[in-house]
């Protein structure tokens, strides 16, 4: 058994080599991502490990095939960017990690919901400027708010639970509603439903096309006057244009946005000093209204520890068993 892993990070190699001592098993890491070009280093292994928000070489399923490969194992969550039929056809098995660690994504969510409701950032930049004046800049409390939550599964728990702490009143929706929560009546019916509702929105479900931009100036329309909009889900669940003329008519209070649909050729790379070459985009940093974050809610130690063993785990068992308990297709 001979594994490779694609796009590994500095912070990864300890759990990768500590894996590694653990199991006897051969995992080679390199640091590039998968792409047409690096696909020809996957000859020779059983299993392939990645993970990037980007999209994945087209021929990739059927070129794991033909040199062998019987698993492919993403060390994250969503496989909106997998074609797995095309994985199917071509007799591969992925896993994924469904909870490497619900609780890191919920968390960093209501840490930019609360510097949004209470105007941190903006009084971070003013007292480097030494204008230590408060008004216009009062804040709201959580107790006070209706909190929207959208997709009701690991991580949307974790975030109703921790909105509760807070005091607010939480109401959900989610086509697949949890039937404990759906006992509780944390449910509304629609998604408009939610919209008229909601001081806050807050975004936990999976991409689907049916939810291609589900924010956008039509839904925005339907919103209180004012709310707060949070994305740590997908970029694509939110049509950002939409999004950034309700931000500048305030309309849209504030967005803390941890994932933007064009982010791949952005987040996590070192961009400094260099233009960006996406108007939209560079358009939603200049807002003092949007908190922009580069799809690192998941980052903590935990996650990315579960993110390393959970996957190298699934390929193992894959490789042993023919199936894991996080097999997708
Ligand atoms: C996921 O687990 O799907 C995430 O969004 C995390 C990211 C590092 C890919």
């Amino acid at each position: 058994m001979k594994f490779i892993a694609f796009n590994v990070r500095e912070d990864e190699l300890k759990y990768f080599e500590a894996w590694k001592k653990k199991n006897g098993v051969q995992v080679d890491v390199v640091k590039e991502a998968l792409s047409t070009e690096s696909l020809s280093k996957v000859a020779g292994y059983d299993g392939v490990l990645a993970l990037q928000t980007g999209t994945f070489p087209k021929e990739m399923f059927a070129k794991l095939n033909e040199k062998g490969v019987t698993v492919f194992s993403i060390r994250n969550v969503g496989v909106d960017n997998l074609d797995l039929d095309e994985a199917k056809k071509n007799a591969i098995k992925v896993t994924n990690v469904p909870a490497y660690s619900p609780n890191a994504i919920a968390e960093f969510s209501v840490t930019q919901l609360l510097q949004l409701l209470r105007n941190t950032t903006v009084f971070r930049r003013k007292v480097a400027e030494h204008d230590f004046r408060w008004a216009p800049y009062v804040g709201k409390e959580l107790r006070s708010l209706t909190v929207g939550v959208v997709g009701t599964g690991r991580i949307g728990r974790a975030a109703i639970d921790i909105y509760r702490g807070f005091g607010a009143k939480v109401i959900a929706y989610d086509v697949y509603p949890n039937p404990a929560l759906k006992e509780e009546g944390i449910y509304v019916s629609s998604y408009d439903e939610l919209f008229e509702q909601a001081d806050v929105i807050t975004l936990h479900m999976p991409a689907t096309p049916e939810d291609h931009h589900l924010i956008n100036a039509e839904t925005i329309s339907k919103m209180k006057k004012g709310v707060y909009i949070v994305n740590t889900a997908r970029g694509s669940l939110i049509n950002t244009a939409d999004l950034v003329t309700a931000l500048k008519n305030g309309h849209v209070a504030g967005a803390a946005l941890d994932t933007y649909e064009n982010e791949s050729p952005l987040f996590n790379h070192d961009l400094r000093n260099q233009d960006l070459k996406d108007s939209t985009f560079s358009e939603l940093l200049k807002l003092d209204n949007a908190l922009v974050t580069p799809h690192v809610a998941f980052y903590t130690e935990t996650a990315v520890k579960n993110m390393v063993y959970i996957a190298l785990n699934s390929a193992k068992a894959v490789c042993e068993t023919g199936t894991a308990d996080t097999l997708v297709v």
